[in-house]
């Protein structure tokens, strides 16, 4: 049958074979709901009903005893959602010490059976790695996304509260199968409507509805919004009004949602306002929205700051303006960081505050809408750009995921309007990527795209055995045929989509992308060293060591860190140009592959899918060359050199 994404990989599609002779065998019969009083377990079983009927393509057996059973108050140790799952031919016992465990102990165990695991044969035991798996929604009032490629808002402002969204449910439904446990509704570039009495009835509509699903409710907010709709004369953090202004706020809000969690705040940074418009740091504004909210909430305050005034290197700045800010912060503060020092690039190395302040929280934010990775129409799979960073040493006492374990991971969503959520099908692995990451960042990539596309498309071996490799390999693919050896920010400026590099005349110098990849006559690459801009110091100094020498150093980040000439001879032993021209043509070689291999599925995929999907892929095959042969034509105008022998022509 067609299929239009919808179910996400919640579809449950009817077991085969020995998966389903086993099942049946066991005949999964469920308590009555009738007796259940907590709208948590509640939907944990309604969630069981509907998944185990679906796989065995039948009503579930009422009557007798449950083998399927729930104890949601058990000894099970460990922090909130945390939950054990023993299966046994004679039953199968989900125990967690809360509601919310039992419900994500469900949503496992429909995973394990999704995937044909025996049900005798299921033993979890699992606590989430951090506290906070958040979405972070760019989303405006008026219905558009910023950075949204898959159509409008799914939040409908216009007609909450009255009218309660089916699709909010199943928002609800997808992000607890993953574990997310919150949402951030509106963009970072905030409206201050947000925070009106007019819009609280509306936020409490969607908390309500979000509750017993354990996702918790948070907004964005505008810092001058006590000038913006309060009245007052100044949004000063340290001014007496300005604090009782947002202590009034805070107070009005948990009023009508006792659990909201809290503020994201977006300041000082691509002109929002902040507390330096007063002569105030960072610490104060937060500080000051942390009181407000007291021990109820967070404050989640963005590291993403940057500004034309200090032009050395825009990767320093963050740096610059927060470590020395270390140990200030209230204890409910959060500073939440990119995966890279400059914004999202299909690879950037780890971002050198992580690690760089053990007296306050830091929060890893990812980007899941793919603003510099070819939006929806390129099929990346980010798994193992965000294993990338969570795996990366800090040389400062942990790896990047061992740092924003006490806090947390934050995605910044890639939700729309459209039918299938994403915009393209191969998105919706992002989402699920980011919440199983979040829930343990020691899963490895392979296995998140394997279960996935298990659930998603066809749990065929054979369609695995091709779609996985697919998928782990698409990310590089893009890094090839965009920004190889470390060269970044080369997109069309503003929108980001499509090569740029020859743009070098826009009015701040750090809009340029020749700003990035400062490619000359004489070479090409970012001096990041001492010689240059120095951010490389910013890095512990081991870290630092493993990237000073261009010639022994990791080749992904070479041009990142270093500004060599272009017959410099890299770790592969050709000339720096060949390597260019070499990976260039890598990219767009597997994108090729990606088109064969896709074509050869079409047995496991309904039709409406496959077509899709090899639609965006010919797009793609099309972009990647238009990547590369406009990115190499610009190089050689710059360098005046020929094509390597044996380099594929441009089109
Ligand atoms: C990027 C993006 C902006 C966004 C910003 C942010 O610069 O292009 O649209 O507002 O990141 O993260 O705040």
């Amino acid at each position: 049958p067609e299929e239009d994404g919808y179910a996400l990989w919640l579809r449950y599609a009817p077991l085969e074979g020995q998966a389903k002779a086993a099942l049946e065998r066991f005949d999964p019969r469920l308590a009555p709901v009738s007796a259940i009083s907590d709208p948590t377990i509640l939907v944990a079983m309604q969630e069981l009903d509907r998944g185990l009927s679906s796989l065995l393509e039948r009503p579930l057996a009422a009557g007798g005893d449950a083998n399927v059973t729930l104890d949601c108050t058990s000894d099970v140790t460990g922090p909130e959602g945390s939950y054990r799952i023993t299966g046994a031919a004679s039953g199968i016992a989900i125990m967690a010490a809360d509601p919310r465990g039992c419900l994500y102990g469900s949503h496992a165990l429909l995973r394990e059976l999704s995937l044909g695991t025996a049900p005798g044969r299921i033993s979890l035991d699992q606590a989430p790695a951090m506290p906070l798996r958040l979405l972070n929604h760019w989303d405006n009032p008026d219905g558009s996304v910023e950075r949204g490629y898959a159509g409008r808002s799914i939040f409908d402002w216009w007609h909450m509260p009255g009218r309660s969204d089916p699709r909010m449910i199943d928002y609800a439904r997808a992000n607890a199968s993953i574990g997310i446990n919150g949402s951030v509704v509106n963009n970072v570039n905030a409206s201050p409507l947000f925070l009106t009495p007019r819009y609280l009835p509306k936020l409490v509509a969607l908390a309500d509805a979000w509750r017993p699903y354990g996702i918790r409710l948070y907004i964005s907010a505008r810092f001058s919004a006590p000038r913006d709709i309060g009245g007052l004369g100044t949004a000063d953090p340290l001014d007496p009004q300005v604090r009782a202004w947002w202590q009034a706020k805070a107070d009005e809000i948990y009023a009508a949602i006792p659990d909201f969690g809290g503020f994201l705040v977006k300041a000082n940074s691509e002109g929002q306002p902040g507390p330096q418009d007063y002569g105030r740091t960072h610490a104060d504004g937060a500080n000051m929205l942390a009181g407000a909210v007291g021990d109820r909430g967070t404050i989640i305050w963005r590291a993403f700051v940057y500004s034309a005034e200090d032009e050395t290197d825009r990767a320093k700045q963050a740096y610059e303006e927060f470590v020395p800010l270390d140990g200030e912060f209230a204890p409910n503060v959060i500073v939440q960081v990119k995966n890279g020092a400059i914004d999202f690039q299909p690879r950037e190395p780890f971002h050198p505050m992580f690690g760089a302040m053990p007296d306050t929280r830091l929060m890893l934010e990812v980007q899941l809408t793919k603003e510099y990775l070819g939006f929806a129409s390129h099929l990346a799979f980010l798994a193992p750009m965000w294993e990338e960073v969570l795996d990366s040493d800090t040389g400062r006492g942990g790896n990047v995921a061992q740092v924003v374990a006490p806090a947390g991971m934050a995605g910044v969503a890639n939700t729309g309007s459209d039918r299938n959520w994403t915009g393209s099908d191969f998105d919706q692995a992002n989402w699920y990527a980011f919440g199983r990451l979040a829930w343990d960042p020691t899963l490895s990539s392979k296995t998140i795209a394997r279960e996935w596309a298990a659930q998603t498309f066809s749990r065929d071996p054979a369609f695995l055995a091709a779609s996985v490799p697919m998928m782990l390999d698409s990310r590089e693919a893009v890094v090839d045929y965009m920004t190889p050896l470390g060269l970044a920010h080369l997109m069309g400026t503003g929108h980001h989509y499509g090569p740029a590099p020859w743009v070098c005349d826009l009015g701040r110098p750090d809009w340029n992308p020749c700003y990035y990849h400062r490619a000359d006559k004489g070479g090409i690459g970012f001096d990041r060293t001492a010689g240059g801009s120095n951010a490389l110091a910013q890095y512990a100094p081991d870290i630092a060591a493993q990237w000073s020498d261009p010639a022994a150093m990791n080749q992904d980040y070479l041009l990142w860190f270093h500004h060599v000439p272009w017959d410099f001879r890299t770790r592969s032993g050709r000339g720096l140009w060949e390597e260019l021209v070499a990976r260039y043509d890598r990219g767009v070689a597997k994108v090729d592959d990606m088109q064969t291999t896709w074509q050869s599925l079409s047995p496991y995929v309904d039709p409406q899918r496959f077509r899709a999907v090899s639609e965006m892929l010919a797009i793609q095959r099309q972009e990647a060359q238009w990547w590369r042969d406009a990115s190499l034509a610009y190089w050689q105008h710059v360098n005046g050199l020929p094509l390597p022998a044996g380099a594929a022509p441009p089109a």
